[in-house]
């Protein structure tokens, strides 16, 4: 029944759309839902290569069915095993016992761990190709892009990359699954909230991958979520490029809690200070409200940041400190920062703050601003005051001459 859409010659798009789930990794809001991509080679031999989740297993499988038309499934290729692409792999066995299943050593152990599988498995190493007949596929091992196990495939005969999670974006692909076929625009700042939730952490990893690609010529990029790539070949490659090595563009991210206004007045005029800098992109986030997943984006592409907090139990405001683990934990480079805080008896969140930009190495504004209760006017110049030197700080290029989306 299913007329799978073409991507090359022989290779056919039998992902799916998931417009059910609500949260990525039940962490990471999906306001426009998320594919999961799977691509079957139909050669001499048949290779598909990923499944999907397991939630959207029944139409995977019926799609690949439909390609097939009685013919046999030999082999699929497991670039990843993070379930919502391993996760139809049982299913898929079931229909097609023979089926090959490829992987290199460290997919195997994680195939029999998560599936009980262990048969028919075939492992291969870096840089091994394997022919279905026209089309030769070459493995690439990618190590931490963002598991251990994570590899890519290229077709020798089409050019065609499949990167796994690699230049993957958020989104579901309303009707075409080609970037040409569409206006990719709703996707680029859904590809670095991806990269800043998912990946964040493994820059050095991606730049190693990208590394290994660059003598290849590609035609194509079929990543697992998102478009596949044709016609934004250089863009998708050069922002991961930029986002790997941590580069940033002008711009100043202020988040900040408050429980009864006194912290958002003081963001306030700390805000339209950075705006007396002259710079333009200044996104302010309420942590309570704004999702981490967005913050995080955000922090990601633009190189000023202001963290503003109320102590709390004699720490940081507890959904600031969230965030700052966050942050922690990804290792983020090439920014530079602000901070300033409140308390009503015994101040204890811009101590935080400060030991804070310490550990992540960034540049900061020598000075903070501390206000005991409500906001007076000797701080509130204070705070204008530190706005503008962090807008101007973040003027100066600290990492490259390139820059972000
Ligand atoms: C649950 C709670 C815990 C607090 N803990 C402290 C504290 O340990 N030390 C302190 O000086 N102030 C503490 N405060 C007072 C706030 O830091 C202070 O009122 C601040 O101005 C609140 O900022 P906001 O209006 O932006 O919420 C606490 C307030 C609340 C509601
Ligand atoms: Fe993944
Ligand atoms: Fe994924």
């Amino acid at each position: 029944m299913f007329q799978n859409q073409q991507i090359a010659k022989d290779i056919f798009y039998v992902g799916v759309n998931d417009r059910q789930k609500h949260k990525f990794e039940n962490m990471l809001p999906l306001p426009n839902g998320v594919s999961y991509n799977s691509y079957l080679i139909m050669d001499k031999k048949t290779a598909l290569i990923e499944t999907v989740d397991i939630a959207m297993g029944d139409v995977f499988l019926r799609k690949v069915q439909s390609q097939l038309q009685g013919r046999k499934l030999d082999f699929l290729i497991v670039n990843h095993m993070e379930p919502d692409h391993s996760g139809s792999i049982g299913l898929l066995r079931k229909y097609y016992p023979e089926l090959i299943i490829i992987g290199n050593i460290k997919t195997i152990g994680m195939i029999h761990g998560f599936y009980g599988i262990t048969e028919n498995l075939k492992e291969i190493t870096d840089g091994e190709t394997i022919s279905i007949g026209e089309h030769k596929l070459q493995f690439m091992l990618t190590p931490m892009v963002h598991w251990p196990e994570t590899m890519m495939t290229y077709d020798l005969t089409t050019s065609v990359l499949f990167s796994g999670d690699a230049f993957g974006s958020f989104g579901n692909l309303d009707g075409a699954v080609l970037d040409e076929a569409m206006n990719v625009d709703k996707y680029w700042d859904e590809m670095v909230r991806y990269y800043a939730n998912i990946v964040g952490k493994y820059g050095s990893a991606v730049q190693k991958a990208l590394q290994k690609l660059t003598p290849l010529e590609i035609e194509i990029i079929c990543s697992t979520h998102g478009p596949v790539w044709k016609e934004h070949i250089t863009e998708v490659v050069d922002l991961y490029d930029q986002m790997s090595r941590y580069n940033t563009t002008e711009g100043v991210v202020i988040i900040y809690g408050s429980m009864y206004g006194n912290t958002e007045l003081m963001t306030e005029t700390v805000a339209q200070g950075v705006a007396r800098a002259g710079v333009k992109n200044i996104i302010v986030h309420n942590v309570s409200k704004s999702d981490p997943s967005v913050i995080l984006r955000d922090i990601f592409k633009y190189r000023g940041l202001i963290v503003g907090s109320p102590t709390y139990s004699n720490e940081l405001y507890p959904e600031v400190e969230s965030l700052l683990r966050k942050i922690e934990i990804r290792g983020i480079k090439n920014h530079v920062f602000a901070c300033f805080g409140s308390y009503a008896w015994g101040t204890a969140a811009v101590k935080r703050l400060t030991t804070f930009v310490e550990t992540m190495k960034w540049q900061s504004v020598d000075f903070t601003v501390d206000e005991k209760q409500g906001l007076k006017p000797d701080n509130y110049v204070a705070l204008l005051d530190l706005g503008q030197k962090l807008g101007e700080l973040t003027k100066i290029d600290i990492s490259s001459p390139q820059h972000c989306v």
